[in-house]
């Protein structure tokens, strides 16, 4: 196996809230990998450090040996990280397919996007490939405001798979989300894991996460607790201490 993402000792501190303290993880090609933990254990505030959101103050990430540490999010995008975000932000008044089109301008200006009327017939087409992949082409017309919010995340899959990323970081994909678009959503990251995508998903919901990761991160109070596979961490201790350790275990399952 080859490490695709690693994720070494990192650090980082709200003022006096040490949200990371020496994280480290490591997803291997060809995976689907899987971050959980209670509320407020830190899961958001990696993937902001790994995709460059939010600069550490320790640590490393490295994408396939190349050190990404630090770097700005529209670098890290374009080495091929893609990554959702746990509340969605796509153009609410935009078409969905006008919020497709401008990933696929995202290189250029992506302002273009918003006042476009150039697209080439080529990027149309991919944006609706995209589109039905995830099974919302019917709503391509649709302002994206109107979608329900498994609508929205399955747009904001589609988005960042125009820019054919190798690895997908989801944020809470299952939360809010309907048991239909759920099923729907975890059998397209299984396609596109057969296709040669890696994935990290953080998610709240076990049952998925369980059925569809083949390793799984703990994490806790900042830092990764244990690492193994669903039926490892099912079954470790620690793990249940992490969730049964205080008033976060009742957020976190209003979250999910
Ligand atoms: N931008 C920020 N400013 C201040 N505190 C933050 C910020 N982002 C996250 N935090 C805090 O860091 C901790 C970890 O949050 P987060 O990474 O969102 O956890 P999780 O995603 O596991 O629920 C929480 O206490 C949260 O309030
Ligand atoms: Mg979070």
């Amino acid at each position: 196996m080859t490490t695709l993402l690693k994720v070494q000792g990192v650090c980082k501190a709200f003022g006096g809230l040490q949200a990371l303290s020496s994280c480290s993880l490591n997803v291997e090609k060809g995976t689907i990998a899987g971050l959980i933990g209670p509320n407020g254990s830190g899961k958001t505030t990696l993937f902001n450090v790994i995709t460059g959101y939010v600069k550490p103050d320790g640590g490393s990430v490295t994408l396939a040996d190349q050190d990404i540490t630090g770097a700005p999010s529209n670098k890290v995008f374009a080495l091929g990280i893609g990554r959702t975000f746990q509340i969605t932000r796509i153009f609410a008044r935009l078409s969905v397919l006008e919020n497709m089109l401008v990933a696929t301008q995202r290189d250029e200006s992506w302002l273009r996007g918003l006042t476009r009327s150039k697209s080439s017939k080529s990027e149309v087409a991919a944006a609706m490939e995209w589109l039905d992949f995830v099974g919302i082409a019917r709503l391509a017309a649709l302002s994206a405001g109107s979608l329900s919010f498994g609508q929205r995340k399955l747009l904001e899959l589609a988005y960042i798979l125009v820019a054919d990323p190798d690895v997908i970081l989801l944020d809470e994909p299952a939360g809010g989300v309907n048991l239909t678009l759920l099923n729907g959503i975890a059998e397209k990251i299984r396609a596109l894991n057969k296709s040669g995508k890696t994935f990290l998903i953080v998610e709240h919901n076990m049952e998925f996460v369980m059925n569809l990761c083949d390793n799984v991160t703990v994490m806790h109070q900042g830092a990764d607790l244990v690492t193994g596979t669903p039926a490892e961490v099912r079954s470790n201790p620690l793990v249940l201490d992490a969730y049964l350790g205080g008033s976060e275990v009742d957020e976190a399952e209003e979250a999910s």
